[in-house]
């Protein structure tokens, strides 16, 4: 090889660069080490996301925003978005908690899911401590999904319009929407959700629907009939909040493939996969095992648009406050290291 003086400087700077990241590398440990690529570089290779939920108490914590703002190329706001925080009193609009969490994204260069326009649980007092007409309530939710929608258009690249419309056994839950508005008030969100911003990807939400099974079967029933009338819906968002002790959802791959034959994206939306505390090395081992799946089958599914983790640190996981003596669900520890779960989803994507 002719070398010149300025391929001489070139190889030795290179010398040098190399020396730099094995030395990083051998202080810090491989998942650490500067030149890996993170979780979103790799999911980026299969033209999907990988993200983080956060929330707004949690942004004046260094280290952890650190990790949020490299390894994730998507965040969904945990709280900001709901309705007990958007709209605290009727037709009193705060953005406050979401524009934080979008200022964050951009500042970071990641996507953010909107969460959540229409839900049975954190609604603000006005709503539910009084009794509404059908109008009445039709008038209120139309102005929250629009107020809300043409705030954040162009801002969020998808919305859970519908968040856990749904029991177990596949009827409908009986919210304030559904008792008041009848099953019509989903296809409404829909379209006035739509009207808003007629680019952003609409969705609807759940948990236990990440296996075929009554619930799911629900969705996949009302999803055909929106589709066959023309309503505007996109994707059907799986929150995959798994828990050891009731086994790994086998037909998850199945669920996903006949939701993109009806022309549906799919996304696992809030990922978490609790145990009973303590952990020890063989449940932190089928949680890896299981992280490893999910991300597998969502590769399979050309539809499977991103994963999405409910925040990736135990530090701030809902878990433990939800339910009693459960928890260690993310991939993160609580003091920021990665877990087996981490490795295992890393090995997945890559
Ligand atoms: C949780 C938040 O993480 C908590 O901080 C809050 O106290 C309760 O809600 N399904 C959802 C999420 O769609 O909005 C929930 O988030 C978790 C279950």
């Amino acid at each position: 090889m002719r070398t010149t003086a300025r391929s001489r400087t070139r190889l030795r700077l290179a010398g040098a660069l190399a020396a730099v990241l094995v030395a990083a590398g051998a202080a810090t440990g491989p998942a650490a080490a500067a030149e890996d690529p993170t979780l979103a570089d790799l999911a980026q290779r299969h033209g999907r996301y990988f993200g983080s939920a956060t929330d707004n108490p949690e942004l004046t914590d260094t280290a952890y925003t650190e990790i949020l703002g490299h390894e994730f190329d998507q965040i969904t706001p945990g709280n900001g978005m709901k309705w007990y925080a958007t709209e605290p009193q009727q037709g009193v609009f705060d953005w406050s908690a979401g524009d934080e969490i979008v200022e964050l994204a951009r500042t970071n260069r990641q996507k953010v899911r909107g969460h959540t326009l229409v839900w049975h649980s954190q609604l603000p007092g006005w709503l539910t401590g009084r009794e509404w007409t059908a109008d009445e309530l039709r008038a209120v939710l139309k102005n929250h999904i629009q107020a809300e929608v043409r705030h954040y258009r162009g801002k969020v690249f998808a919305w859970d319009v519908v968040n856990e419309a749904f029991n177990e056994d596949g009827t409908y839950r009986e919210t304030v929407f559904y008792k008041t508005l009848g099953p019509g008030y989903i296809a409404d969100a829909l379209r006035w959700a739509h009207q808003a911003d007629p680019r952003v990807k609409l969705y609807l939400n759940d948990y236990n629907i990440e296996g075929v099974g009554p619930k799911s079967d629900a969705y996949y029933a009302l999803a055909r009939q929106l589709r066959a009338e023309g309503v505007p819906l996109h994707g059907i968002g799986l929150q995959a909040h798994l828990a050891l002790q009731y086994g790994y959802p086998d037909t998850l791959r199945e669920n996903l493939g006949r939701f993109a034959r009806l022309g549906l994206d799919t996304a696992l939306t809030e990922v978490d996969i609790r145990m009973y505390l303590p952990a020890d090395e063989t449940k932190l081992a089928t949680q890896a095992d299981w992280y490893r799946r999910l991300t597998e089958d969502c590769l399979a599914v050309r539809r499977c648009a991103g994963i999405t983790l409910w925040d990736y640190t135990d530090r701030y996981s809902w878990i433990p406050a939800f339910f009693e003596g459960e928890g260690a669900a993310l991939p993160w520890d609580e003091d920021l290291v990665p877990k087996p779960a981490y490795h295992a989803i890393r090995e997945a994507l890559g």
